[in-house]
């Protein structure tokens, strides 16, 4: 397990928070994982982290992820200065926390978001309560004709995309474990009259099934940005979007790209490009304990704690495939939809790239579909 204590603020994020929330440059999710990546760079931290394997099998949905003993972010550094690549701390710190209690601590920090996202900091919904709400250019590009579709928005967050595809005639159910959050939903759905078209439901994502008893159901299921992180279990995951998709049905996922989690501005290189920061195969929590918010800037949140996993690209990939689902097609980008790192600029579709040549992926969407 990491544990990330933020200790100051810093101008730069906070810059580029008000920027996510002020353009729909970025979902909320995604700022999350700058913040508990790619931040890093600009804060002064504590991280810690305990090297084991996280959970084992079906142990992870009711998520018993007891994490161990962990290191300090100085003991981390100083591996990444000196090491080839062998032998990563496995623990044996001072820092004792036990991540048991991942799914309350995650609620409440999300509870409390909704409130920060729905003020005068938050999320610009003009374009939304205009009748055109509008995702990113990448799902933008991939998403295709919804009219009709049902369609199945997992951590739908307070709907603003869910509502933007009952506006282009699919019919939705969003998903989302925050009760504010669903409140939120229902009362922006009845705002737009969209209530016919779009149903909201608060459940766990491992309690999916039993909270939306329809099976075999949807034409599409919708994962977009900053939502797996927040999942211990990705096999589990892959097994409850095949179980909502109607035979030939499929999964529209767009997410951060797992190999960018690797770096962060935490130990920059030369030049400016990130430098290393946490093991692609590490599958332990991370925990952050960081109060501020990434859309505005003024909040701070009294629930400043929270649990994210890393999940390898095979790892996703073979999930859905275990879970009987058939790969389409999968792209990687050189751009995401939030300043992932300090160095990258924004295009003109409000994309954020590298600043010279194309070094890694920033992100990547996939479509999967059942048989
Ligand atoms: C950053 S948001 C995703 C945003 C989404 N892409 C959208 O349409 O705006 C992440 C969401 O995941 C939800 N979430 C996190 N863990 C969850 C869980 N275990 N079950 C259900 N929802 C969860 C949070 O409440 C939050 O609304």
């Amino acid at each position: 397990m990491q544990i990330i204590n933020e200790t100051r603020r810093d101008v730069g994020l906070l810059r580029s928070a008000k920027h996510f929330g002020e353009d729909h440059a970025c979902s909320p999710s995604t700022c999350l994982l700058r913040c508990t990546s790619a931040n890093l760079a600009l804060f002064p931290v504590d991280v810690s982290w305990d090297g084991r394997s996280t959970l084992e099998a079906d142990e992870h949905a009711t998520a018993s992820t007891d994490a161990g003993n962990a290191l300090n972010v100085a003991a981390i550094r100083k591996w990444f200065a000196n090491s080839a690549g062998e032998g990563l701390p496995t623990g044996a710190g001072d820092d004792n926390m036990s991540s048991a209690g991942w799914r309350e601590t995650n609620r409440a920090n999300w509870d409390e978001r909704v409130g920060v996202h729905l003020g005068p900091g938050g999320y610009d919904l003009s374009a939304l309560r205009a009748g055109c709400g509008q995702l990113n250019e990448i799902e933008e590009k991939e998403l295709g004709d919804v009219r009709g579709l049902r369609i199945l928005h997992l951590q739908c967050h307070f709907g603003r995309d869910s509502l933007t595809l009952a506006q282009r005639g699919a019919e939705v159910v969003g998903l989302d474990f925050s009760h504010s959050a669903i409140e939120a939903a229902r009362k922006l759905a009845a705002e737009l009259g969209l209530t016919a078209r779009a149903r909201f439901v608060e459940a766990d994502l491992y309690d999916a099934p039993a909270a939306v008893a329809e099976p075999a159901s949807f034409d599409r299921v919708f994962v977009t940005w900053g939502a797996i992180n927040w999942l211990p279990d990705i096999a589990r995951w892959a097994h409850i979007v095949a179980h909502f998709l109607k035979p030939g049905g499929s999964l529209s996922l767009a997410e951060c790209h797992p190999a960018a989690l690797v770096f962060d501005d935490m130990v920059p290189l030369q030049g400016g490009l990130p430098g290393y920061f946490a093991p692609y195969f590490g599958r332990e929590p991370i925990v952050t304990d960081d109060a501020r918010d990434y859309v505005d800037p003024d909040a701070r949140l009294a629930n400043a704690r929270q649990y994210n996993w890393r999940h390898p690209l095979g790892d996703v990939v073979g999930g859905l495939i275990a879970a009987g689902l058939r790969l389409e097609w999968l792209h990687e980008h050189d751009r995401v939809p939030w300043q992932m790192f300090g160095c990258l600029v924004r295009d003109s579709s409000r994309l954020y790239r590298w600043p010279d040549r194309p070094w890694l992926p920033l992100a990547f969407s996939l479509s999967a579909r059942r048989a």
